[in-house]
């Protein structure tokens, strides 16, 4: 397990910041946000995506292999607000710093595109990771899959 976690650490550094653009980039890019954010709840393949993908700036971390450690999504509700969603590292690469560095990398492109500010749904586990990084709790949100508590955080951006 540890040496494992040391390889996908490795993986992690090495691992490039690109727009899937290959059906296999995005095979994989849509794999692991089923596994990541709907397999634990049991949520069938196809649940990972929605009615706004085409629409949608999606942005992962590849490894050298081709395997995709971090993915993310932003949209536009308005011209000026931006939504991020479907933010899921693989479960062997977390607190390695690409969650950080894709979040960064989605408001970029949000503010590169007029954005004035930034909204997410965050499950609760995931709340400390966006209040450290700017982003504030304005209230409960859906829950999904009958369980799963979220809140709605946004940041100015
Ligand atoms: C939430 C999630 C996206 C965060 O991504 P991540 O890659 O694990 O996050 P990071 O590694 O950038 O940051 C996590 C922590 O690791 C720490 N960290 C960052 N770089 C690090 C490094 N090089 N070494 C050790 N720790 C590091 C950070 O300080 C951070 O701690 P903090 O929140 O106290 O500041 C990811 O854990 C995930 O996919 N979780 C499951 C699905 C989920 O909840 N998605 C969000 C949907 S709302």
């Amino acid at each position: 397990m540890a040496n494992d976690r040391d390889a996908q650490w490795k993986q992690s550094k090495d691992a490039s910041l690109v727009v899937p653009t290959t059906d296999a980039d995005f095979e994989r890019y849509f794999d692991l946000r089923w596994r990541v954010l709907r397999a634990p709840w049991a949520q069938p393949r196809g649940s990972e995506r929605d009615d706004r993908e085409q629409e949608s700036i999606h942005l992962m971390f590849r490894a050298a292999n081709g395997d995709a450690l971090a993915a993310g999504r932003l949209h536009f509700n308005t011209p000026f607000e931006a939504q991020v969603r479907f933010m899921a590292v693989d479960p062997r690469a977390q607190n390695c710093g690409l969650g950080s560095r894709l979040l960064e990398a989605l408001e970029g492109r949000a503010r590169d595109a007029g954005a004035k500010r930034i909204v997410l749904n965050a499950r609760e586990s995931a709340q400390r990771f966006y209040e450290q990084r700017g982003y504030c709790v304005e209230g409960p949100a859906e829950r999904l899959f009958g369980g799963v508590d979220h809140w709605r955080m946004s940041k100015e951006i």
